[in-house]
């Protein structure tokens, strides 16, 4: 199977909606979430796995192009702050991220909050959400080999790793497969 050929546009004119899930409620990103999203971008510990902990003007400039983009009249970007729904806590940063023209789904888990299930909890929800409601012909994901949390996660959540890739695992789920598949068990 060639990457290429999986890839269409989004339909992509939806930006993110406030969603819940049993624990969890989904904002969408804000221009005053600009500290928290630095902080985890430049948490080394928290990208020991993801990729280089960012400085804090990468970050800055992260954050403002990743606003940017959920912003635009056609979105490619849909990211939102997590938080517990009965303490008010915060989790993390879940969301979808296009590049090179492919969504890729993602997860930042604070540490206190790893380990819960928080994190397929939360994707679960964004990848029904990228099919059911942003109208996403295919969500893609991309790990270091070394990311064994992020690998089992992608693998409950239903996405197929592409081979040919060694330094980095790509991920490919089609609206078809989770349609046959997971649409139906999870809401
Ligand atoms: C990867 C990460 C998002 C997982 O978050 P989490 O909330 O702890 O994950 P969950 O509790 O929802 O676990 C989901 C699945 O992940 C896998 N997983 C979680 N913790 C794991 C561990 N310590 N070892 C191996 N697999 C693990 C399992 O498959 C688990 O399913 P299970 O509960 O049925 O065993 C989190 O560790 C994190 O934010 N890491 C730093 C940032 C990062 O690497 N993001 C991903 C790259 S884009």
């Amino acid at each position: 199977m060639s990457l290429s050929l999986q890839i269409e546009s989004p339909a992509g004119t939806l930006g993110a909606r406030a969603l819940t899930t049993h624990r969890l409620s989904l904002r969408p990103l804000q221009g005053s979430d600009a500290h928290r999203y630095c902080a985890w971008f430049g948490d080394a510990e928290l990208m020991a796995h993801a990729g280089a902990p960012l400085d804090p003007e990468a970050a800055a400039r992260a954050f403002r192009a990743s606003l940017a983009m959920m912003e635009q009249a056609a979105p490619t970007a849909w990211l939102w702050v997590a938080t517990e729904r009965v303490t008010g806590e915060e989790v993390g940063l879940v969301g979808l991220v296009t590049r090179e023209g492919m969504p890729e789904i993602g997860s930042i888990i604070v540490s206190p909050q790893q380990g819960k299930g928080y994190a397929y909890e939360a994707l679960a929800c964004i990848r029904d959400e990228g099919f059911r409601h942003l109208g996403l012909a295919a969500q893609f994901g991309c790990q270091l080999p070394v990311n064994h949390r992020s690998i089992g996660l992608m693998h409950k959540l239903g996405f197929d790793q592409v081979p040919g890739h060694p330094d980095r695992i790509h991920w490919h789920l089609s609206r078809a497969t989770w349609a046959e598949g997971l649409g139906s068990s999870v809401g």
